[in-house]
């Protein structure tokens, strides 16, 4: 049965195509092929009808916009007259005056049963009589998307006449049903790269066929400004009038960092205020192009000397999307090997970088300058660099040492003069910092010398060397015993930890020399004689004494009382 309607079907529409030629020139095209559809044309002629029911059985009843009689085609035959092909849209409600009858007789015209092609009951058609004249009506609802309800052929017949009128009925569609946009699977689109585009295409259908996918527009909508990055770009399928599809196209580069994920919604509109919406979810994958970022790091660390130190470091890719393992390594221009840095199995955890024993007082320096890096295990052309300073505190481990363990010098005694040594005299203390120490001069033997001798300056720092002079060159005196070979101890103290003290012997021996006047033991003699002694009389004794060791008087007479006995020189003589 259904084969034998479907050639029925081909040999109508052949029919009504080669009558009118140019389907552009059918009567009712605004109702069977306008695409979109298009509402009937207001310089639509009336269909010319006259004669009888033999002539034209079947003529137009009150004019509506969604019924359109194409026109009469006569085929006399014996039991036809011909067909009149009526187009009525879908989706009426309430029931139709497709078309009057031309009958005035007196009895009652019927739809002959069963119906050439097509459901009596699907259709409903009827026969009613209003103020005595005959409409064919039809009472049920029709719907296009149902095949069984597209196409209608039946005959009418009137009593007395033996040959039928033939109609047929078009159902129309119109585009009353809501498209469909499938949105099945997130997009994903790699960030950055040029407007373009992108792999995330998706399937749009609409029951209502070409009506509705010719003129189907799309509507992009979003809380954000995704307006202005994403567009529809809508292709339709060769040979498919029932979908078509839409890729999203972004006008600008996505980034992953600044929003991982863009949501929004796509309107599809077709002719008819039918619409669908969906939300479209966008993610955005990341593209490797970031280096590591730092997330636990220091810029500075301080710590004492002669402690190893750890201290934990991390870094992630900067590609979170990816989030490689990220491997550790450092940039220094030490030329020992003092900081060390070891990546942390697996490489997401971090590093942990380690100082040696730092010395700075053997280093002279307590500030070090160094970069860490973190870069991606497979390509360290990702790597981010971080300056770090170290600061390793002084500690007052070292205490003053003599340039030389001991000193002698010979000088003249009782003179005012420095010790120019043949060494520098002086005292380091190798803490870079804790090195500021306070001289003093100790007197060893005899006890009590010190005082004879000053020191300048009396503190130093690190390096320093001093002056020593004598600040009391009488006390130096040869010809006292004790002092010929002095031993002093010059004493530096640490101004921060008296316990560290570092001592310098200095042997100052003195060397002899005439200093001293000879002084008579009395300043007068007075002697009494008789004028009368001989030559070489003794006249009396004097002495005197000089300190100087080794050295010797010589006695010599001069005149003291000039004036009263000017020849008594030449009288007196020493022995
Ligand atoms: C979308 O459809 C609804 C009814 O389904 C309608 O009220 C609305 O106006 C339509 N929107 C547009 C933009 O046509
Ligand atoms: C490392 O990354 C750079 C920059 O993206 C790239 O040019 C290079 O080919 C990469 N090297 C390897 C070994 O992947
Ligand atoms: C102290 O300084 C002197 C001269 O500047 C130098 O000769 C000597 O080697 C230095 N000593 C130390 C321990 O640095
Ligand atoms: C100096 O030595 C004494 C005794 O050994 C000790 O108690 C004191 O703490 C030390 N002082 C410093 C500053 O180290």
């Amino acid at each position: 049965m259904a084969g034998d309607a479907c050639i029925l079907v081909t040999v109508l529409l052949t029919f009504a195509t080669s009558v009118f030629g140019q389907e552009t020139s059918s009567r009712c095209y605004y109702m069977t092929d306008a695409i979109p559809g298009e509402p009937k044309p207001d310089d639509l002629p009336d269909l010319e009808w006259t004669g009888g029911w033999t002539d034209w059985p079947l003529i137009p009843a009150e004019p509506r916009d969604d019924v359109c009689i194409n026109g009469w085609y006569p085929q006399l035959t014996s039991t036809s007259l011909g067909t009149i092909i009526i187009h009525m849209e879908e989706e009426i409600e309430g029931d139709v005056a497709i078309a009057k009858l031309n009958y005035d007789g007196s009895g009652t015209p019927e739809i002959v049963q069963p119906m050439v092609i097509g459901s009596f009951n699907l259709l409903s058609p009827e026969i009613r009589n209003e103020n005595g004249a005959w409409y064919l009506y039809i009472t049920n609802r029709q719907d296009y998307e149902t095949p069984t309800m597209r196409r209608y052929t039946f005959d009418v017949r009137v009593p007395d006449e033996t040959r039928a009128a033939r109609v047929s009925l078009s159902i129309e569609n119109i585009d009353d049903n809501d498209p469909i946009v499938r949105v099945l699977d997130a997009c994903q689109v790699p960030e950055l790269g040029e407007p373009r585009l992108t792999d995330c295409v998706y399937q749009v259908s609409d029951e209502d066929g070409r009506l509705s996918i010719e003129p189907m527009t799309f509507r992009l909508t979003s809380d954000r400004e995704d307006v202005q990055i994403f567009y529809v770009e809508p292709a339709h399928i060769t040979g498919d009038w029932f979908n078509m599809q839409i890729t999203i196209g972004i006008l600008s580069a996505l980034n992953f960092e600044s929003n991982p994920l863009h949501i929004f919604q796509i309107t599809a509109l077709d002719s008819w205020p039918n619409n669908h919406t969906v939300t479209v979810m966008v993610q955005v994958q990341n593209v490797e192009h970031r280096p590591p970022r730092w997330m636990e790091i220091f810029a500075v660390q301080q710590f004492d000397e002669m402690t190893e130190q750890q201290f934990q470091v991390r870094a992630i890719d900067g590609d979170t999307g990816i989030g490689k393992a990220i491997h550790y390594t450092l940039e220094t221009d030490e030329e020992e090997d003092l900081f060390f840095i070891e990546t942390l199995p697996g490489g997401h955890d971090g590093a942990i970088f380690s100082t040696a024993m730092i010395d700075v007082d053997r280093l002279r320096r307590d500030v070090f300058r160094l970069s860490l890096v973190a870069y991606k295990y497979d390509n360290v052309s990702f790597a981010t660099p971080t300056p770090v300073v170290i600061i390793v505190n002084d500690i007052n481990n070292k205490q003053p040492q003599p340039l030389q363990d001991e000193y002698t010098i010979s000088i003249m005694e009782e003179t005012p003069l420095s010790l120019n040594f043949a060494e520098l005299f002086g005292f380091y203390d190798e803490d870079l910092i804790y090195a500021q120490f306070l001289v003093e001069i100790q007197g060893e033997n005899p006890p009590g010398v010190e005082q004879a001798f000053y020191i300048a300056p009396t503190a130093g720092f690190q390096n320093q060397t001093f002056a020593i002079g004598t600040q009391d060159h009488r006390m130096l005196d040869y010809e006292d015993v004790p002092f010929q070979n002095i031993k002093l101890k010059v004493i530096a103290t640490d101004r921060d930890n008296t316990n560290f003290t570092g001592v310098a012997e200095v042997n100052v021996n003195l060397i002899n020399w005439n200093d001293e006047e000879p002084i008579f033991e009395e300043d007068q003699l007075v002697v009494k004689f008789k004028e009368t002694v001989p030559k070489d009389y003794h006249v009396g004794r004097l002495r005197a004494h000089d300190r100087d060791i080794g050295d010797s008087v010589v006695f010599a007479l001069r005149t003291p009382c000039r004036s009263q006995s000017p020849g008594i020189q030449r009288l007196l003589s020493w022995s």
